[in-house]
C-alpha cells in the first residue's frame, strides 16, 4: 500500500534519513520506533506530502487515503460529536448529495453507498469513540471551545479514527491520554481494520497494537515482524549475525585485494586480476549495526534534608464553577514518600498536584507546605514554558549564572541533550528533546519534592528506563501522575486514587486498579445517567504497606528477570566470543552472576512478604 524507496532528507544539511526503504502492507498494523530526534515525525510529513524528499520516493497504491492526527489545537463552535463525525470526509459528502430535494439517480446512488458504510450508525460510533476517549454523554453536545487543549487533542484523534481511510497515522497518541482511555485505545486498535503506522514510546502499548515494528536507526529504517518485544530480542539477533557477516565479508575482500596486488603485474594474470577489482567495486559493503550504547546517566541533584511533613491538606474542598471536585480532603506528605496518582478521567489529579504547589487556591479547607522546600514541578504542559528562541544552555545559564559553561554542557549532555542541540533554539527540537530539556532544568535544582505529572511523554524508551533507574535513587519524595505502567510500578510505594471527591489510599497493585477501571465502566454502561460509584477498598495501612512493597518488588524482580536473559542470550551466542573483547565477555560473565544473586535475594524478600500478607489476614 505504501511504498517508500532511498529516501533521503536532510535537516539543515545533515541526513536524517539516507536510501531508507519500508514498505507498508494492506491491514499491518506496524509500530515506528527510534530514540529522540531520528525522525519519526519527519517521517510521517514526508509521507503526508507536507515536506519533500531530497531524492527517492514515496508511492501510495492509487486510489489509498490517508488519515491523521491534527496537532493544531482548533477552535471550533461546533459540538464535540458533529467536529468528530467531520472526520468521515465520505460520510459528510453523502449527507450534503442526501439533502437535495430531487431524487434523480445520483440520489439513489449517494442513498446506496450511505446504507453501504452504515450511515444511519455513524453518530452511534462517534459517540462510543469519544466515550472510550473519557467523554461523558453530555459532553458530546458541548462546543469544541469549551475543551481545554489536553480534551480538545482527544478530540482530533477521535476524529481521526472516524475517518475511514486505507491507512491511519498515530503520532504518540497516547500521550494526551489516561491509562483509562489509553487501554480502550489499545483494544481499539488491534481491531483497526485499515493499516496502521503508529510511533510510541510506550512499550506496553506496542506489545498490544501492532505486528510489525520499523526501527529508525542510522538514518535508515529496519524493520522485524512481531510485536515491541519480540522486535528487541531480533534486534540482538540481527546485530551478531551481521557482525559475523562483517567478518566474513572482511576476510573475503582482504583475500581479493592480496590477489589483485600479487597478480597485478603478471601478464598471465593480469586479466583475472581486473575482474576482480570490478567485482571489488561491485561489491555492497556490509555497514556492521552498532548497539546503541552511549546509555543515558541522568542526574536529579540531591537535596539537602529537609522538614519532615512537607504538605499538608487538611478538610480542603475545590470545585471548577459548580463541580465541585474535591470535599473535606485529608492528607499529608512526608519526606520520602513516593506516591503514585491514579483515578478516572477528570477526578482531578492535575488540579489535585496544582492545589499542592498552590497554584490553585482551595475553596475551602486548607493546603500548608513546610517553607524552605524546593519543588521541582513538572507539568502535563511543561514544554510550552520553555522558551523557543533560547537554546538549553541559556536556559541554564538563567537558572544558574555563576556556573561555567562546561559544568552545564555536562550536565546537558547526561539528559542526551549534547553537542548537536546543546545550541540550537529550543523551537527546532522534537518533542522528546523539548522533554529531556524540562526534567534537566528540575533536576538540576536540587529538589526536596518532585511533583511529575506525565512526564514520561514524549521520551524514548532508553531515556524512561533511565529516568525510572534514577528516581529509584532520588532521596527527595515524588508524587507521579503517568500512565507508564512501568514507571509507576518501579516509583511508587504507594497509590492514592483520586475519585468521587476524594484522595484515598489504594488497596492493590496496578492490575487490580485495572479491574477497578473495569468494575467502573460496567457499571457506567448500565446506568448511564445515575452512575454509582464504587468505593474503593480502603486497607489496613500494615497489608497496604506490604501490597504496594511487593508491587515495587515485582517492578524491580522484573527488569532484573529482563536483563539477565538479555545477557544470556549473549553469552549463549558463538559469535559473541569471536568478537568481544575478552574483558568484556568476563564484565558479562560477572553482571550475570550479580543479577542471579540479585533476583534470588528479591525472590526472597517476595516470599517473606507473601508470608507477611497471610498472617495479616
Ligand atoms: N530547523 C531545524 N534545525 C535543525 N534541526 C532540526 C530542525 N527541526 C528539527 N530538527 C531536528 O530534526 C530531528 C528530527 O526531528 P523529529 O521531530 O522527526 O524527531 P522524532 O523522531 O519524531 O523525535 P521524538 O521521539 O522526540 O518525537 C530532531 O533532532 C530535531 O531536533
Ligand atoms: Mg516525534
Amino acid at each position: 500500500m505504501l511504498n517508500i524507496q532511498n529516501l533521503t532528507y536532510l535537516q539543515n544539511g545533515v541526513p536524517l534519513l539516507q536510501n531508507a526503504n519500508l514498505q507498508v502492507f494492506a491491514n499491518q498494523r506496524l509500530g515506528l520506533v527510534g530514540r529522540n530526534g531520528c525522525g519519526k515525525s519527519t517521517l510521517f510529513r514526508l509521507i503526508r506530502g507536507e515536506i519533500q524528499p531530497d531524492s527517492g520516493e514515496i508511492m501510495l497504491q492509487t486510489g489509498k487515503t490517508i488519515a491523521f492526527v491534527e496537532q493544531e489545537i482548533i477552535n471550533s463552535h461546533q459540538s464535540a460529536l458533529e467536529f468528530v463525525l467531520d472526520g468521515d470526509i465520505e460520510l459528510r459528502q453523502l449527507e450534503k448529495a442526501l439533502a437535495h430535494e430531487v431524487h434523480d439517480t445520483d440520489w439513489f446512488e449517494s442513498q446506496h453507498r450511505y446504507e453501504a458504510i452504515d450511515g444511519y450508525g455513524a453518530r452511534a460510533r462517534a459517540a462510543k469513540l469519544l466515550d472510550g476517549l473519557g467523554f461523558s454523554n453530555d459532553a458530546l453536545e458541548c462546543s469544541v471551545n469549551q475543551f481545554s487543549g489536553g480534551w480538545r487533542m482527544r478530540l482530533n484523534l477521535a476524529r481521526a479514527l472516524m475517518h475511514r481511510a486505507d491507512l491511519l497515522l498515530l503520532d504518540e497518541p497516547t500521550n494526551h491520554l489516561d491509562l483509562e482511555a489509553i487501554l480502550w485505545l489499545e483494544q481499539y486498535l488491534t481491531r483497526y481494520p485499515g493499516s496502521l503506522m503508529v510511533v510510541s514510546h510506550d512499550r506496553e502499548f506496542l506489545n498490544t497494537c501492532v505486528n510489525r515494528i520499523a526501527h529508525i536507526h542510522n538514518q535508515i529504517i529496519d524493520s522485524y515482524s512481531g510485536n515491541y518485544d519480540d522486535f528487541e530480542c531480533a534486534r540482538v539477533e540481527r546485530i551478531a549475525q551481521q557482525t559475523q557477516a562483517v567478518q566474513q565479508q572482511q576476510r573475503y575482500i582482504a583475500h581479493m585485494e592480496d590477489f589483485v596486488r600479487r597478480f597485478r603485474a603478471k601478464a598471465t594474470k593480469a586479466k583475472q586480476a581486473q575482474s576482480r577489482i570490478k567485482a571489488l567495486e561491485r561489491l555492497t559493503r556490509i555497514v556492521p549495526l552498532c548497539v546503541e550504547d552511549d546509555h543515558y546517566q541522568l542526574q536529579i541533584n540531591a537535596p539537602e534534608r529537609g522538614p519532615d511533613v512537607l504538605l499538608k491538606v487538611e478538610d480542603m474542598g475545590f470545585g471548577y464553577g459548580e463541580k465541585r471536585l474535591f470535599q473535606h480532603v485529608n492528607v499529608s506528605l512526608r519526606a520520602g514518600m513516593r506516591i503514585a496518582l491514579l483515578g478516572p478521567n477528570g477526578a482531578g489529579k492535575s488540579t489535585l498536584i496544582k492545589l499542592l504547589i498552590a497554584e490553585l487556591k482551595p475553596d475551602t479547607g486548607r493546603v500548608s507546605m513546610a517553607s524552605d522546600i524546593r519543588i521541582g514541578y513538572f507539568a502535563q504542559h511543561q514544554l510550552e514554558k520553555l522558551d523557543g528562541l533560547m537554546t538549553p544552555l541559556q536556559h541554564f545559564q538563567q537558572l544558574a549564572p555563576k556556573e561555567t559553561a562546561l559544568t552545564l554542557r555536562t550536565f546537558l549532555g547526561r539528559f542526551g541533550l549534547g553537542a548537536n542541540s546543546e545550541d540550537r533554539p529550543v523551537m527546532t527540537f522534537s518533542g522528546g528533546e523539548k522533554s529531556r530539556l524540562a526534567l534537566a532544568l528540575l533536576a538540576w535544582q536540587k529538589p526536596h519534592l518532585l511533583l511529575l505529572d506525565e512526564p514520561t511523554n514524549h521520551l524514548d524508551l532508553d531515556m524512561r528506563a533511565a529516568l525510572m533507574l534514577t528516581l529509584e535513587e532520588y532521596t527527595g519524595s515524588v508524587v507521579l501522575v503517568s500512565h507508564d505502567r512501568s514507571l509507576i510500578g518501579a516509583v511508587a510505594d504507594e497509590l492514592w486514587l483520586v475519585a468521587d471527591g476524594q484522595v484515598r489510599l489504594f488497596d492493590g497493585n496496578l492490575e487490580d486498579y485495572k479491574d477497578w477501571i473495569e468494575s467502573q465502566r460496567a457499571r457506567e454502561a448500565i446506568k448511564p445517567k445515575h452512575k454509582k460509584v464504587i468505593q474503593p477498598k480502603v486497607s489496613k495501612p500494615n497489608k497496604k504497606a506490604l501490597l504496594s512493597k511487593q508491587a515495587k518488588l515485582e517492578a524491580t524482580l522484573s527488569i532484573a528477570q529482563t536483563e539477565l536473559a538479555a545477557i544470556n542470550h549473549q553469552l549463549a551466542n558463538p559469535v559473541t566470543y569471536m568478537t568481544r573483547p575478552r574483558e568484556e565477555i568476563k564484565r558479562l560473565d560477572q553482571i550475570r552472576a550479580e543479577l542471579e544473586g540479585k533476583i534470588t535475594e528479591l525472590e526472597e524478600s517476595w516470599l517473606e512478604l507473601e508470608r507477611m500478607m497471610e498472617e495479616c489476614d
